[in-house]
């Protein structure tokens, strides 16, 4: 569900002409729907409404501060990896109550910024992690709360790169660990250990999976209390898949009506870190048609946006929906949609039927709301593009397309 749609034969975002802000602010660029973003924020407190769980928007799938606020002002956390998004999530007006860190590498740095800033929870991934927190809690005289991140060891029918759930993986700590840890607790003086955190790995579109670590958690949760251990948080994680082309992901309702009844139970306080569930189709991105060449054996849509802009066909092999942004009636050609990058894994899609197209004709990626904008680098000296937000009839831009000063910063020609 999203609020991208054709009307009058014109691809629009809630009530405005994407054509309408192109021609405002130049291709290629990045287009938010609010409403699309913020409806599937509420669809997953609806669902989970009897657990009243923290939802923690997992930052990293989508950084825009506009982004962050807007969830921010619906009563939603923030999952951060990095003292980057710790500092963006504080200027977005996040409570540091709703934060959560997790990160299988965090430094010094950021483990003091974050005690100073009082979060409610390190997501620790290892033995030697926790140390650190605690020595270097106890250097600031804080005591700091934990949640052990568990790898439960299961199967996440998800891409090689963001299947986390597994052992072969660097993520969480293995439950014998994690059992042992719990038990010589009181040698973290300065840490109160009391929650566990999964994430089993991202573009999940069935239940099962889900399910399946939950209970294994739980039942472990219930060990570990048998045992005396109290545990008062559970981090389920995100994970939660999307459509991208015919996938027929769970609804937030379908995923609720599974695990609720098994949390329920438990009367732990649950966390909840979804990304791509919230901003995935509240996003897209527009590019404009630079050449079309046809080399005989294979015809070439070459495009103004790159692989720089939008890396997730290259790097998972993603697949895009790609749309003209006015309907064509023009006769489908199967093409490849291509930047203008020196690699042959700059493209958006390979052997694609779309309506045959001509140069300066605007083409929208769709779904492309997380780990778009997030993933976009400067190779080739290309500038990132900006992004734009959408509120019914209104349009603003809520980053800048970067310019050539902002790509020379800091960089120096040296004399010896
Ligand atoms: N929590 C943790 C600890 C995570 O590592 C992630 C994503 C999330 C939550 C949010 O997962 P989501 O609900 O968005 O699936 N760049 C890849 C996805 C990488 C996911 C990394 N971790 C992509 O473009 O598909």
């Amino acid at each position: 569900m999203h609020d991208f749609e054709f009307k009058a034969g014109e691809l629009c975002c809630e009530d405005v002409k994407v054509s309408a802000i192109a021609k405002r602010v130049g291709t290629p660029f990045y287009l938010y729907s609010y409403k699309t973003l913020t409806d599937h924020f509420l669809k997953i407190q609806k669902a989970f409404a009897k657990l009243d769980p923290i939802i923690c928007f997992a930052m990293k799938s989508n950084g825009n501060l506009s982004v962050i606020k807007s969830l921010v002002d619906l009563g939603a956390g923030i999952d951060i990896v990095s003292i980057g998004e710790l500092g963006k999530a504080l200027m977005a007006g996040a409570d540091p109550k709703k934060i959560v860190f997790a990160s299988v590498g965090k430094t010094e740095e950021e483990i003091a910024f974050a005690i100073e800033t009082g979060i409610l929870l390190f997501n620790v991934e290892s033995e030697p992690e926790l140390a650190e927190i605690n020595r270097i809690a106890m250097k600031m005289g804080e005591k700091v709360q934990a949640a052990l991140r568990i790898n439960p060891d299961v199967p996440a029918p998800t891409h090689e790169y963001t299947n986390t759930g597994s052992l072969k993986k660097k993520f969480g700590i293995d439950l014998r660990t994690t059992r042992e840890i719990f038990k010589a607790q009181q040698k973290y003086s300065h840490v109160k250990i009391n929650g566990v955190h999964i994430h089993i790995g991202s573009q999940i579109t069935s239940g099962a999976p889900f399910v399946g670590a939950i209970k294994k958690v739980v039942a472990f949760i219930d060990e570990l209390r048998a045992d005396g251990i109290e545990i008062e948080y559970l981090d389920i994680g995100g994970g939660l898949g999307i459509i991208y082309k015919d996938e027929n992901p769970q609804t937030a309702q379908q995923y609720a009506d599974k695990i609720v009844p098994i949390l329920e139970k438990t009367g732990l306080k649950i966390i909840m870190e979804p990304g791509r569930f919230i901003v995935g189709n509240a996003g897209i991105f527009v590019t404009k048609v630079l050449y079309v060449k046809d080399n005989g054996v294979k015809k070439f849509v070459i495009v103004d946006g790159g692989m720089n802009d939008l890396i997730r066909p290259m790097l998972y092999d993603a697949y895009h929906e790609i749309v003209p942004v006015v309907q064509s009636k023009a006769a489908k050609q199967k093409c490849d949609v291509v930047g203008p990058i020196c690699e042959s894994g700059d493209f958006f899609a390979h052997d694609r039927l779309i309506p045959k197209v001509t140069k300066g004709d605007l083409l929208s990626v769709m779904s492309a709301g997380a780990y778009g904008y997030v993933m976009a680098s400067n190779y080739n000296v290309r500038p990132r593009v900006p992004e734009v937000m959408v509120k019914g009839n209104k349009f603003k831009i809520i980053k800048e397309r970067e310019t050539f000063k902002d790509l020379m910063r800091g960089e120096k020609i040296v004399k010896w």
